[in-house]
Protein backbone atom coordinates (compact mmCIF):
# COMPACT_ATOMS: atom_id res chain seq x y z
CA UNK A 1 0.00 0.00 0.00
CA UNK A 2 2.56 2.65 -0.88
CA UNK A 3 4.00 5.17 1.46
CA UNK A 4 1.29 3.57 4.29
CA UNK A 5 3.50 0.20 4.53
CA UNK A 6 6.31 0.67 7.28
CA UNK A 7 8.97 -2.10 8.25
CA UNK A 8 7.14 -2.25 11.24
CA UNK A 9 4.03 -3.54 9.47
CA UNK A 10 5.33 -6.16 7.16
CA UNK A 11 7.53 -7.16 10.14
CA UNK A 12 4.59 -7.62 13.07
CA UNK A 13 2.11 -9.14 9.82
CA UNK A 14 4.82 -11.74 9.36
CA UNK A 15 6.00 -12.40 12.64
CA UNK A 16 2.24 -13.32 13.67
CA UNK A 17 1.70 -16.18 10.97
CA UNK A 18 0.72 -13.58 7.66
CA UNK A 19 2.60 -12.42 4.49
CA UNK A 20 3.62 -8.84 4.72
CA UNK A 21 4.04 -7.25 1.69
CA UNK A 22 5.92 -3.95 0.52
CA UNK A 23 4.84 -2.13 -2.38
CA UNK A 24 8.29 -1.06 -3.94
CA UNK A 25 7.29 0.50 -7.08
CA UNK A 26 8.00 3.66 -6.96
CA UNK A 27 11.06 3.18 -4.77
CA UNK A 28 14.51 4.05 -5.87
CA UNK A 29 17.14 1.55 -6.51
CA UNK A 30 19.15 2.59 -2.87
CA UNK A 31 15.84 2.32 -1.25
CA UNK A 32 14.49 -0.62 -2.68
CA UNK A 33 17.29 -2.67 -1.36
CA UNK A 34 17.70 -0.79 1.78
CA UNK A 35 13.74 -1.89 2.40
CA UNK A 36 14.62 -5.38 1.54
CA UNK A 37 17.45 -5.42 3.88
CA UNK A 38 15.79 -3.94 6.48
CA UNK A 39 13.01 -6.27 6.60
CA UNK A 40 15.26 -9.01 6.68
CA UNK A 41 17.01 -7.83 9.72
CA UNK A 42 13.56 -7.68 11.57
CA UNK A 43 12.08 -10.96 10.31
CA UNK A 44 13.40 -14.33 9.32
CA UNK A 45 9.21 -15.30 8.40
CA UNK A 46 8.90 -15.29 4.22
CA UNK A 47 7.59 -11.92 2.98
CA UNK A 48 6.34 -10.21 0.09
CA UNK A 49 6.89 -7.02 -2.43
CA UNK A 50 4.87 -5.87 -5.29
CA UNK A 51 5.26 -3.79 -8.47
CA UNK A 52 2.71 -2.11 -9.95
CA UNK A 53 2.89 -3.19 -13.90
CA UNK A 54 1.90 0.46 -15.22
CA UNK A 55 5.54 1.70 -15.16
CA UNK A 56 8.33 -0.29 -16.80
CA UNK A 57 9.47 -2.54 -13.57
CA UNK A 58 12.33 -4.35 -15.47
CA UNK A 59 14.88 -2.82 -13.44
CA UNK A 60 13.08 -3.33 -9.91
CA UNK A 61 12.41 -7.16 -10.96
CA UNK A 62 15.62 -7.61 -11.13
CA UNK A 63 16.79 -6.12 -8.29
CA UNK A 64 13.97 -7.54 -5.98
CA UNK A 65 15.36 -11.10 -7.41
CA UNK A 66 18.91 -10.07 -6.69
CA UNK A 67 17.85 -8.78 -3.11
CA UNK A 68 16.56 -12.48 -2.52
CA UNK A 69 12.79 -11.00 -2.18
CA UNK A 70 10.93 -14.69 -0.94
CA UNK A 71 7.60 -13.63 -3.00
CA UNK A 72 7.02 -11.33 -5.85
CA UNK A 73 3.77 -9.65 -6.51
CA UNK A 74 2.97 -8.39 -9.97
CA UNK A 75 -0.14 -5.98 -10.91
CA UNK A 76 -1.93 -4.08 -12.67
CA UNK A 77 -1.83 -5.17 -16.30
CA UNK A 78 -0.06 -8.35 -18.69
CA UNK A 79 2.90 -9.62 -16.56
CA UNK A 80 4.17 -12.07 -19.66
CA UNK A 81 7.29 -9.96 -20.43
CA UNK A 82 8.53 -10.49 -16.59
CA UNK A 83 8.11 -13.91 -16.50
CA UNK A 84 11.02 -14.95 -18.24
CA UNK A 85 13.25 -13.11 -15.80
CA UNK A 86 10.90 -14.58 -12.86
CA UNK A 87 10.85 -18.29 -14.08
CA UNK A 88 14.90 -18.35 -14.91
CA UNK A 89 15.05 -16.90 -11.09
CA UNK A 90 12.19 -19.95 -9.91
CA UNK A 91 10.79 -16.52 -8.16
CA UNK A 92 7.89 -17.28 -6.49
CA UNK A 93 5.41 -14.93 -7.89
CA UNK A 94 1.52 -13.99 -7.42
CA UNK A 95 -0.48 -12.39 -9.62
CA UNK A 96 -3.28 -10.30 -9.09
CA UNK A 97 -6.21 -10.24 -11.59
CA UNK A 98 -9.60 -9.48 -12.05
CA UNK A 99 -11.00 -12.12 -14.27
CA UNK A 100 -11.12 -15.62 -14.41
CA UNK A 101 -9.37 -15.51 -18.67
CA UNK A 102 -6.79 -13.20 -16.95
CA UNK A 103 -5.95 -15.96 -14.40
CA UNK A 104 -5.75 -18.80 -16.89
CA UNK A 105 -3.39 -17.00 -18.78
CA UNK A 106 -1.10 -16.18 -15.37
CA UNK A 107 -1.31 -19.51 -14.53
CA UNK A 108 0.03 -20.93 -18.24
CA UNK A 109 3.20 -18.28 -17.63
CA UNK A 110 3.78 -19.85 -14.83
CA UNK A 111 2.54 -18.08 -11.74
CA UNK A 112 2.55 -20.01 -8.15
CA UNK A 113 -0.69 -18.57 -6.81
CA UNK A 114 -3.53 -15.73 -8.16
CA UNK A 115 -4.75 -12.90 -6.10
CA UNK A 116 -8.41 -12.53 -6.85
CA UNK A 117 -9.43 -8.79 -6.42
CA UNK A 118 -12.71 -8.02 -6.15
CA UNK A 119 -14.64 -4.51 -7.11
CA UNK A 120 -14.94 -3.85 -3.39
CA UNK A 121 -11.04 -3.33 -3.04
CA UNK A 122 -9.37 -0.41 -1.74
CA UNK A 123 -6.87 1.45 -3.51
CA UNK A 124 -6.30 1.21 -6.96
CA UNK A 125 -8.98 -1.80 -8.61
CA UNK A 126 -8.29 -3.53 -11.73
CA UNK A 127 -11.20 -5.25 -12.58
CA UNK A 128 -15.52 -5.24 -12.41
CA UNK A 129 -16.48 -8.23 -10.66
CA UNK A 130 -16.96 -8.55 -6.92
CA UNK A 131 -15.03 -11.02 -4.40
CA UNK A 132 -18.20 -13.25 -4.08
CA UNK A 133 -18.13 -13.97 -7.71
CA UNK A 134 -14.68 -13.60 -8.57
CA UNK A 135 -13.34 -16.08 -6.62
CA UNK A 136 -14.66 -18.62 -7.31
CA UNK A 137 -14.45 -18.23 -10.98
CA UNK A 138 -10.83 -18.12 -10.89
CA UNK A 139 -10.75 -20.60 -8.47
CA UNK A 140 -12.25 -23.54 -11.08
CA UNK A 141 -10.31 -21.41 -13.72
CA UNK A 142 -6.47 -22.15 -12.36
CA UNK A 143 -7.35 -25.21 -9.71
CA UNK A 144 -5.34 -26.47 -8.20
CA UNK A 145 -3.00 -23.32 -7.91
CA UNK A 146 -3.86 -21.67 -4.88
CA UNK A 147 -6.11 -18.50 -5.26
CA UNK A 148 -5.99 -15.50 -2.44
CA UNK A 149 -8.96 -13.38 -2.42
CA UNK A 150 -8.37 -9.56 -2.39
CA UNK A 151 -11.27 -6.93 -1.60
CA UNK A 152 -13.58 -6.44 1.04
CA UNK A 153 -12.05 -8.67 3.86
CA UNK A 154 -11.63 -6.97 7.52
CA UNK A 155 -12.11 -9.30 9.55
CA UNK A 156 -12.30 -13.76 10.09
CA UNK A 157 -15.72 -13.68 8.66
CA UNK A 158 -14.20 -12.69 5.65
CA UNK A 159 -11.54 -15.33 5.63
CA UNK A 160 -14.26 -18.20 5.88
CA UNK A 161 -15.82 -16.74 3.28
CA UNK A 162 -12.65 -16.98 1.37
CA UNK A 163 -12.00 -20.61 2.69
CA UNK A 164 -15.71 -21.75 1.85
CA UNK A 165 -15.35 -20.24 -1.39
CA UNK A 166 -12.53 -22.24 -2.30
CA UNK A 167 -9.98 -19.32 -2.07
CA UNK A 168 -6.34 -20.38 0.00
CA UNK A 169 -6.22 -17.31 1.89
CA UNK A 170 -6.97 -13.57 2.39
CA UNK A 171 -5.22 -10.71 1.38
CA UNK A 172 -6.19 -7.73 2.97
CA UNK A 173 -5.54 -3.61 2.46
CA UNK A 174 -7.59 -1.39 4.27
CA UNK A 175 -7.97 -3.21 7.25
CA UNK A 176 -4.25 -2.67 8.42
CA UNK A 177 -4.04 1.00 7.48
CA UNK A 178 -5.78 1.16 11.30
CA UNK A 179 -3.29 -0.45 12.71
CA UNK A 180 -0.68 1.58 14.73
CA UNK A 181 1.94 0.35 12.67
CA UNK A 182 0.72 1.64 9.30
CA UNK A 183 2.43 4.41 8.15
CA UNK A 184 -1.05 6.45 7.23
CA UNK A 185 -1.98 9.81 8.61
CA UNK A 186 -4.24 10.00 11.95
CA UNK A 187 -6.97 11.77 10.15
CA UNK A 188 -6.96 9.14 7.46
CA UNK A 189 -7.12 6.10 9.95
CA UNK A 190 -10.03 7.99 12.28
CA UNK A 191 -11.93 8.28 8.63
CA UNK A 192 -11.70 4.91 8.22
CA UNK A 193 -12.66 3.85 11.64
CA UNK A 194 -15.78 6.22 11.09
CA UNK A 195 -16.89 5.09 7.32
CA UNK A 196 -19.53 3.31 6.77
CA UNK A 197 -19.89 0.49 4.19
CA UNK A 198 -21.24 3.31 1.53
CA UNK A 199 -18.47 5.41 2.48
CA UNK A 200 -16.38 4.71 -0.78
CA UNK A 201 -16.54 5.97 -4.24
CA UNK A 202 -15.03 4.09 -7.43
CA UNK A 203 -13.72 6.32 -9.49
CA UNK A 204 -11.23 7.89 -11.45
CA UNK A 205 -10.85 11.53 -9.91
CA UNK A 206 -7.37 11.42 -8.24
CA UNK A 207 -5.56 10.68 -11.36
CA UNK A 208 -2.35 13.03 -10.83
CA UNK A 209 0.88 10.81 -11.11
CA UNK A 210 -1.74 7.69 -11.95
CA UNK A 211 -4.05 9.07 -14.89
CA UNK A 212 -7.36 6.66 -16.05
CA UNK A 213 -6.40 3.93 -13.43
CA UNK A 214 -9.71 3.36 -11.35
CA UNK A 215 -9.69 2.80 -7.78
CA UNK A 216 -11.39 3.28 -4.57
CA UNK A 217 -11.36 5.75 -1.79
CA UNK A 218 -13.00 7.48 0.89
CA UNK A 219 -16.05 9.99 -0.76
CA UNK A 220 -14.70 13.20 0.60
CA UNK A 221 -14.58 17.39 -0.04
CA UNK A 222 -12.58 16.80 -3.16
CA UNK A 223 -14.82 14.64 -4.71
CA UNK A 224 -17.87 16.28 -3.77
CA UNK A 225 -16.51 19.79 -5.30
CA UNK A 226 -16.09 17.84 -8.18
CA UNK A 227 -19.38 16.43 -8.16
CA UNK A 228 -21.31 19.67 -7.50
CA UNK A 229 -19.68 21.06 -10.28
CA UNK A 230 -20.90 18.70 -12.73
CA UNK A 231 -17.95 15.93 -13.04
CA UNK A 232 -15.87 18.14 -15.68
CA UNK A 233 -13.19 16.12 -17.01
CA UNK A 234 -10.02 16.15 -15.89
CA UNK A 235 -7.85 19.57 -16.50
CA UNK A 236 -11.49 21.58 -15.88
CA UNK A 237 -11.93 20.20 -12.49
CA UNK A 238 -12.69 23.12 -9.62
CA UNK A 239 -9.53 23.49 -7.16
CA UNK A 240 -7.22 21.95 -10.28
CA UNK A 241 -3.37 22.24 -8.99
CA UNK A 242 -4.32 23.61 -5.59
CA UNK A 243 -2.40 22.45 -2.91
CA UNK A 244 -4.52 20.94 0.06
CA UNK A 245 -1.41 19.98 1.74
CA UNK A 246 2.32 19.29 2.33
CA UNK A 247 4.40 15.90 2.50
CA UNK A 248 6.78 15.47 4.94
CA UNK A 249 9.80 16.40 2.84
CA UNK A 250 8.05 19.66 2.36
CA UNK A 251 6.90 18.75 -1.69
CA UNK A 252 3.04 20.18 -1.97
CA UNK A 253 0.46 17.44 -2.01
CA UNK A 254 -2.38 19.00 -5.00
CA UNK A 255 -5.69 18.41 -5.10
CA UNK A 256 -7.00 15.20 -7.05
CA UNK A 257 -3.10 13.71 -6.50
CA UNK A 258 -2.92 9.74 -6.04
CA UNK A 259 -0.68 10.46 -3.37
CA UNK A 260 -2.19 9.71 -0.36
CA UNK A 261 -1.13 11.68 3.04
CA UNK A 262 1.16 9.83 5.54
CA UNK A 263 1.98 10.42 8.85
CA UNK A 264 4.31 14.11 8.72
CA UNK A 265 1.61 15.42 6.09
CA UNK A 266 0.35 18.70 6.89
CA UNK A 267 -2.62 20.59 5.80
CA UNK A 268 -6.10 19.66 4.12
CA UNK A 269 -5.61 16.06 5.28
CA UNK A 270 -9.49 15.29 4.58
CA UNK A 271 -9.24 16.77 0.83
CA UNK A 272 -6.64 14.22 0.32
CA UNK A 273 -6.83 11.00 -1.45
CA UNK A 274 -7.53 8.68 0.81
CA UNK A 275 -7.77 5.23 -0.06
CA UNK A 276 -10.52 2.76 1.65
CA UNK A 277 -12.25 -0.37 0.63
CA UNK A 278 -15.93 -1.23 1.64
CA UNK A 279 -14.31 -3.07 4.09
CA UNK A 280 -13.71 -0.08 5.88
CA UNK A 281 -17.39 -0.25 6.95
CA UNK A 282 -16.24 -3.18 8.94
CA UNK A 283 -13.51 -1.28 10.83
CA UNK A 284 -14.07 0.04 14.20
CA UNK A 285 -10.63 0.16 15.95
CA UNK A 286 -7.01 0.64 15.79
CA UNK A 287 -5.45 -2.82 16.75
CA UNK A 288 -1.58 -3.86 16.90
CA UNK A 289 -1.01 -5.46 13.78
CA UNK A 290 -0.01 -8.71 14.84
CA UNK A 291 -2.93 -8.93 17.38
CA UNK A 292 -5.31 -8.12 13.90
CA UNK A 293 -3.82 -11.54 11.83
CA UNK A 294 -4.31 -13.82 15.14
CA UNK A 295 -7.82 -11.78 15.85
CA UNK A 296 -8.82 -12.73 12.19
CA UNK A 297 -7.67 -16.53 12.38
CA UNK A 298 -9.36 -16.87 15.38
CA UNK A 299 -12.63 -15.11 13.94
CA UNK A 300 -12.70 -17.20 11.12
CA UNK A 301 -12.07 -20.78 12.94
CA UNK A 302 -15.27 -19.32 15.11
CA UNK A 303 -17.01 -18.65 11.62
CA UNK A 304 -16.16 -22.06 10.50
CA UNK A 305 -17.51 -24.11 13.60
CA UNK A 306 -20.60 -22.23 13.54
CA UNK A 307 -21.11 -22.94 10.22
CA UNK A 308 -19.97 -26.50 11.09
CA UNK A 309 -22.69 -26.10 13.72
CA UNK A 310 -25.47 -25.19 11.55
CA UNK A 311 -24.57 -27.87 9.27
CA UNK A 312 -25.57 -30.20 11.86
CA UNK A 313 -28.44 -28.88 13.15
C1 LIG B 1 -3.70 2.52 0.40
C2 LIG B 1 -3.71 1.38 -0.56
C3 LIG B 1 -2.66 1.26 -1.46
C4 LIG B 1 -2.61 0.16 -2.34
N1 LIG B 1 -1.53 0.01 -3.17
C5 LIG B 1 -1.40 -1.13 -3.90
C6 LIG B 1 -0.22 -1.40 -4.64
O1 LIG B 1 0.72 -0.59 -4.68
N2 LIG B 1 -0.14 -2.58 -5.29
C7 LIG B 1 -1.17 -3.51 -5.27
O2 LIG B 1 -1.04 -4.59 -5.85
N3 LIG B 1 -2.31 -3.24 -4.62
C8 LIG B 1 -2.45 -2.10 -3.92
N4 LIG B 1 -3.60 -1.87 -3.21
C9 LIG B 1 -4.72 -2.83 -3.33
C10 LIG B 1 -4.52 -3.98 -2.35
O3 LIG B 1 -3.46 -4.81 -2.80
C11 LIG B 1 -5.78 -4.86 -2.20
O4 LIG B 1 -6.19 -5.32 -3.46
C12 LIG B 1 -6.92 -4.17 -1.49
O5 LIG B 1 -6.48 -3.39 -0.41
C13 LIG B 1 -7.92 -5.22 -1.00
O6 LIG B 1 -9.11 -4.64 -0.58
P1 LIG B 1 -9.37 -4.14 0.93
O7 LIG B 1 -8.75 -2.80 0.96
O8 LIG B 1 -10.86 -4.12 1.06
O9 LIG B 1 -8.72 -5.09 1.87
C14 LIG B 1 -3.67 -0.79 -2.34
C15 LIG B 1 -4.74 -0.64 -1.44
C16 LIG B 1 -4.77 0.43 -0.55
C17 LIG B 1 -5.92 0.53 0.42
Amino acid sequence: MGGSVTVDLICAVCEAGGLGMQGVSWHEPDALAAEIAAIRRRTARPFAVNLVLEWDQHARLSQCIDAGAPVISLFWGDPTAYFPKLRAARAKTIVSVGSADEAKRAADLGADAICAQGFEAGGHVWGQVGTMVLLPAVVDAVAPLPVIAAGGIADGRGLAAVLALGGAGAWIGTRFLATPEAGAHDEWKRRIMAARETATVHTELFDLGWPKAPHRVLRNSTYDLWDAAGRPPSGLRPGEGDPVARQQDGEALLRYSDISPNQGTTGEIEAACLYAGQSAGLVRDLIPAGELVTQICAEAEAALARADALRRS
